[in-house]
């Protein structure tokens, strides 16, 4: 089971504000996530799904949260305690790849095991409070690259 990052970083390391909101709106990258993800569980931490609002469709949402109380009044939820009970859970699911949607906090703690990462690097800079964490390259190779106006899509995979 390959365990992948996708995001979406601004020039300046910034992936979202402090509120929850995405700074910026951009319609293919949406539907590059899309594609990506779909059919696979996607794994992400409370605050950016409760900034989506809703599950997203044909994905296996699975949320972390450190509150034992939380409930959602979605049946395709599943909310587990902790990235690692999130990463086992999937491991059972038999998938071939799974995704970590984020945001900060999630991403942060997810770097050092993530075998891939999918990162939309923005062609600008972004106002926010929430950044993608630094990464060497001493880790990671580029496995490809695709061009889009206003953002380039890198494939980074872990050097073995
Ligand atoms: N640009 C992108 O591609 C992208 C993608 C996703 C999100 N974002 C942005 O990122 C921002 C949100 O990021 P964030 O760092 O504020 O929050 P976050 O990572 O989405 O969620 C943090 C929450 O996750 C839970 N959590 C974190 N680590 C945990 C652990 N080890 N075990 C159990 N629960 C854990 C905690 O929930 P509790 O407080 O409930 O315990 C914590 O408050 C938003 O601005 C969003 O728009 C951007």
């Amino acid at each position: 089971m390959r365990i992948i990052i996708i995001v979406a970083v601004a020039t300046n390391g910034v992936i979202g504000r402090a509120n929850g909101e995405m700074p910026w709106h951009i319609k293919e990258d949406f539907q590059h996530f899309k594609k990506a993800t779909m059919g696979s569980p996607i794994i992400m931490g409370r605050k950016s799904f409760e900034s989506l609002g809703k599950p997203l469709k044909g994905r296996e949402n699975i949320v972390v949260t450190r509150n034992a109380n939380l409930n959602y009044d979605f049946d395709d939820v599943i909310i587990l305690h902790s990235l690692n009970e999130a990463i086992e859970y999937c491991k059972l699911l038999n998938k071939e790849k799974i995704f970590i949607t984020g945001g900060g906090e999630i991403y942060n703690q997810s770097i050092s095991i993530a075998d891939e990462m999918i990162i939309s690097h923005m062609k600008f800079e972004a106002e926010g409070e929430v950044k993608f964490p630094e990464f060497g390259m001493n880790e990671w190779y580029i496995d490809s690259k695709d061009d889009r106006e206003q953002f380039e899509i890198i494939t980074y995979k872990r050097k073995s």
